[in-house]
């Protein structure tokens, strides 16, 4: 069956290449066997079998969220509050997620990841990444992996996000467990490798070969880098070929530089910022060196809760000066070359049928009405998930 959405005030269709932004006004777009068949016009629109009136209001390409821990149990509530009281956020309080998660059933686990998933979905987000992390022995980081397969293809291995307690005299016998039997057992779920590359979590080396190890393993990479100081995750990343660098909060000019020359990505995180009150990244001097830049919620209990994109994309543009065009393309195409995902993030011919109808006439509003719920409905695949165009 088609499905004709027409009377679209703004209809953000992103450019594959050159990449940037583009959108068209009285617009329409024709959804048929669950990928777009036709933007355009809304006066030359074709006929379809369904007709949606979308009342003047703006059509997006749905989030692609390209970084989130959604694997997890328990909750951070107080070392937040903690936190905003002046104390500093260190990469530590993952332990006591780490001690929740082991202790929680499959059930539980499942079940919270499901909850954060079906809020993404009706916030906008129709594809996500999804890391392990929180289990750091080989039968948690399995189920962990195993449980996120079942609700996203974006599956990705993170056994180095700390070292467990019962490593913490023998950091290097934990690399040998993540680069060996945990690895076997992981690879098997997982399309993508990350490794928490900072002070306090795993240096250069360590992450050099947990990356090198992956990708033998058929995995690829993708990189925690400079998050909490100056360091060599960017440099890490980009030797190794890594789809995307996360955080990038301190950069060096050869960061900024070795990323520009490079087809790594760097992906911002501004609500880790937000939650965490640390200077936000230089998102301006990334994207005057040219680099591709994507924005993501990174929604975990600890550095940062949201699963919310446009609360992200409002972030982005208040505070990390970006354009409102530019952070819609970094949460959506931006998000899909993260991913490496070529049918997603835009909305032309062929691309998988993934948007968004804001209660809305235009894209800025994400910005220009904060912590609003604009989004009115969903679609996913051409199959309306969430919401209602009424
Ligand atoms: O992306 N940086 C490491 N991991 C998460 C935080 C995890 C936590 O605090 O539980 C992040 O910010
Ligand atoms: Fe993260």
């Amino acid at each position: 069956m088609s499905t004709l959405i027409t009377n679209i005030g703004e209809l953000v269709t992103n450019a594959p290449r050159p990449a940037g932004f583009a959108a068209l006004s009285d617009a329409a777009l024709v959804i048929d066997d669950g990928r777009v068949a036709w933007t355009g016009r809304a006066a030359e629109a074709p006929a379809a079998d369904e007709r949606v009136d979308a009342a003047g209001r703006a059509v997006l390409p749905g989030f692609v969220d390209s970084h989130a821990h959604l694997v997890f149990a328990g909750e951070r509530g107080a070392e937040f509050a903690a936190r905003m009281a002046g104390v500093p956020y260190s990469a530590g309080g993952i332990r006591g997620t780490v001690a929740a998660t082991r202790a929680a059933g499959d059930a539980e686990l499942g079940g919270n990841l499901r909850a954060l998933a079906a809020e993404m979905l009706a916030q906008g987000i129709t594809t996500f990444e999804c890391k392990s992390g929180y289990g750091l022995t080989v039968t948690d980081e399995a189920r962990s992996l195993a449980l996120a397969a079942q609700v996203t293809p974006e599956v990705t291995y993170l056994g180095a996000h700390v070292v467990p307690p019962e490593f913490e005299s023998d950091p290097a016998g934990y690399v040998d467990l993540v680069c060996g039997p945990m690895l076997d057992a992981c690879a098997p779920h997982a399309r993508w490798v990350d490794v928490f590359c900072e002070r306090g979590a795993f240096d250069a080396d360590q992450a050099r070969a947990i990356l090198t190890a992956g990708r033998a393993a058929g995995l690829q990479p993708r990189v925690h880098a400079n998050q909490l100081g100056p360091g060599p995750g960017v440099q890490v990343a980009v030797e190794a070929g890594a789809a995307s660098a996360d955080h990038c909060t301190y950069l060096s000019d050869s960061d900024v530089d070795a990323l520009a020359a490079s087809g790594t990505v760097a992906t911002l995180l501004p609500g880790v910022e937000f939650s965490t009150r640390q200077p936000y990244p230089e998102a301006r001097r990334l994207l005057e060196a040219g680099v591709s830049v994507a924005i993501a919620t990174d929604c975990n209990p600890g550095s940062c809760f949201t699963t919310s994109m446009p609360f992200c994309i409002a972030l982005a543009v208040r505070d990390m000066r970006m354009t409102t065009r530019e952070a819609v393309w970094a949460a959506t195409a931006g998000g899909a070359g993260a991913l490496r995902r070529d049918d997603v993030g835009y909305l032309g011919t062929g691309a998988r049928a993934d948007l968004v109808l804001l209660n809305a006439p235009s894209h800025a509003y994400l910005a220009y009405r904060p912590g609003v719920p604009l989004i009115a409905a969903v679609w996913r695949g051409g199959r309306l998930v969430a919401g209602s165009a009424a």
